[in-house]
């Protein structure tokens, strides 16, 4: 008789979503969750060495050692094509604290693709080692390097060379968003192509794409072979998702919910960029409400005002619904 062995996840870690996942949401995610590290929104590469405030716009958390209030570690992400001008910026960020270096070979934006950065380099497999191979001989043989890719441009025919190359250029760790640039983020993601991979190459990988519930995250990790996760979306939907699947933690009822949005729109109000409040809370709600239907009703009182306290109003009238 089979005995059903139960998925066990390994490592989690906060995917890097730009203009989402900040410092504040990395904040206030990391306090809720048991993440294992975050990676930061992307860094844009072009031709130049960038000045060091650059970096710290983009990583406030680099004068707290690289590591959120809580204490989560984070590394830093860099997009760009040109193998020199990445290693170099990727000294300056390992020199400024970061933990390792986090290389984006998955943005499927236009504008980036079009200068030749993001997906559009899982075509050229050879360009991919080149720049991590850069890189590492810049960064030395002891510094973390990982890679973040789709499955493919196209389909997912290159996936073993793009694995080959990235493991060639002695990266540490993998992350395998399991969709093509031409999926973009339609459901499904294809995690049994990450279990092809891991079988052939010695290389810690993390599975990437559509994980929302525990459900989701034991079939990823059966399908994938893998249990280390990253968490893109769905750590925005349901707020303490990290350990709902690591420590089986119930997902956040409404009623806790509700404090936190309160204390998200106290940290937005404290920051220095307190003018976007309403648009960055607005944001965040588009997806607590594929989770919540207290957050569309929210949602729906709040879309058209702009003023704080009509808007925390609101979130006081909808708290205990
Ligand atoms: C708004 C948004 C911004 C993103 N920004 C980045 C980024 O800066 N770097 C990156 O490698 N991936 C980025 N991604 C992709 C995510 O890291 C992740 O791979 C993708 O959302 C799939 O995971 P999910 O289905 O769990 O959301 C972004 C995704 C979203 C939705």
């Amino acid at each position: 008789m089979h005995t059903l062995v139960k998925p066990q996840v390994k490592k989690i870690i906060l995917a890097p979503m730009e203009g989402v996942a900040d410092e504040l949401m990395r904040q206030l995610l990391t306090s809720l969750n048991s993440y294992d590290f975050c990676i930061t929104e992307f860094v844009r590469i072009v031709d130049a060495l960038l000045p060091k405030h650059v970096f710290q716009r983009m990583c406030p958390e680099l004068d707290n050692g690289c590591r959120t209030q809580s204490g989560t570690p984070l590394r830093m992400q860099l997009l760009g094509q040109e193998p020199k001008w990445m290693a170099e910026n990727a000294v300056r960020a390992l020199e400024m604290g970061s933990h390792g270096i986090d290389i984006n070979f998955g943005c499927p934006a236009k504008a980036v693709n079009k200068s030749k950065g993001g997906a559009v380099l899982l075509n050229e497999p050879e360009k991919i080692y080149q720049i991590l191979a850069s890189i590492r001989a810049a960064i030395g043989e002891n510094a973390i390097l990982s890679a973040k890719i789709r499955l493919g441009f196209n389909d997912a025919s290159k996936l073993d060379e793009i694995v080959s190359a990235v493991v060639s250029a002695n990266t540490n760790q993998l992350t395998i968003h399991a969709r093509t640039k031409q999926d973009g983020y339609r459901p499904p993601a294809y995690w049994h192509f990450i279990a092809e991979v891991k079988k052939k190459y010695d290389i810690e990988i993390f599975a990437n794409g559509e994980i929302w519930n525990k459900a989701d995250a034991d079939n990823c990790i059966t399908q994938s072979q893998t249990s280390n996760l990253m968490l893109g979306r769905g750590a925005l939907a349901t707020p303490n998702l990290a350990n709902v699947i690591k420590l089986s933690e119930a997902p956040m009822p409404w009623r806790e919910l509700s404090s936190l949005l309160k204390y998200y729109s106290d940290l937005e109000l404290q920051g220095d960029k307190s003018y976007y409040f309403s648009s960055r809370l607005k944001q965040w709600l588009r997806y607590l409400k594929l989770q919540y239907p207290q957050a569309e009703t929210l949602f729906n009182a709040i879309k058209v005002l702009k003023n704080k306290d009509q808007i925390l109003h609101q979130i006081d009238l909808i708290a205990n619904t």
